[in-house]
């Protein structure tokens, strides 16, 4: 591709969807019926979602091969993409000569109220981090947009003492106030639109959704509290 070419930080950013994206009409994939008033479009296909995290997962093996690593969940919208991301580094494992043991420990964050950030960042299972000193840590988080409540999870694990830090996360949201901060390793840049569905929710509701959607006006309203 004479003229083409991608520089590698290009790729720092894994798949950018941009602010102009229309995303897909509904009515193209299939989708829980419970949400179809709810939901404006799908922007990105489940399967699109796995076909990425079976990259990252590559790209988390080349690197950290033959390393032994604790795989930080953060919960609650990070179980899907951590399920999904640590079965695919099990493929990987059987099927190839490296091999990369994980232990998986969970937290839980808690900083937004509808689709609105707070300041208050709540950790919770962070009680038991000790294990982590000396190790390998990937933590696994799905949507990182200010960057303001990775540095603030970063600074907590750092004081456990780890032998490294590595950070994936699934989508990576482009916002005016954001800090700059990028993952290790990105699935996907998105526009600053609210996002649900692959565990990400919107006051609990959506997590039962594969797609990744943009919720409609409607939706907001409906599960507001
Ligand atoms: N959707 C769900 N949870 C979130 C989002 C989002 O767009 N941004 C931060 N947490
Ligand atoms: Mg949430």
């Amino acid at each position: 591709m004479a003229g083409r070419e991608r520089k590698q930080t290009d790729l720092d950013k894994g798949i950018v969807i941009p602010d102009d994206c229309l995303g897909y009409p509904l009515d193209l994939f299939t989708f829980p019926k419970h949400y179809s008033e709810d939901l404006e479009c799908v922007y990105i296909p489940h399967g699109v979602i796995k076909d990425r995290i079976e990259r990252l997962a590559r790209n988390i093996m080349d690197d950290l091969g033959d390393h032994d690593i604790v795989v930080l969940c953060v919960l609650k919208g990070g179980y899907q993409f951590c399920a999904d991301l640590v079965d695919c580094i099990k493929v990987l494992c059987r099927n190839s000569n490296k091999t990369l043991p994980m232990r998986v420990d969970f937290i839980r964050l808690k900083s937004y109220l509808n689709d609105q950030s707070t300041q208050d960042l709540h950790i919770e299972g962070a009680e038991n981090l000790s294990v982590l000193s000396g190790k390998n840590v990937l933590i696994v988080e799905a949507i990182v947009d200010t960057g303001k409540t990775m540095k603030t999870l970063l600074d907590h694990v750092e004081a456990f003492k780890p032998k490294m830090i590595k950070v994936a996360g699934l989508l990576v949201k482009r916002v005016s106030s954001g800090t700059g901060y990028l993952p290790d390793y990105v699935g996907f840049e998105i526009p600053n639109r609210f996002v649900v569905g692959y565990a990400l929710d919107y006051n609990e509701y959506f997590r039962d959704l594969n797609h990744i959607c943009v919720i409609s006006d409607r939706g907001k309203q409906k599960y507001k509290i």
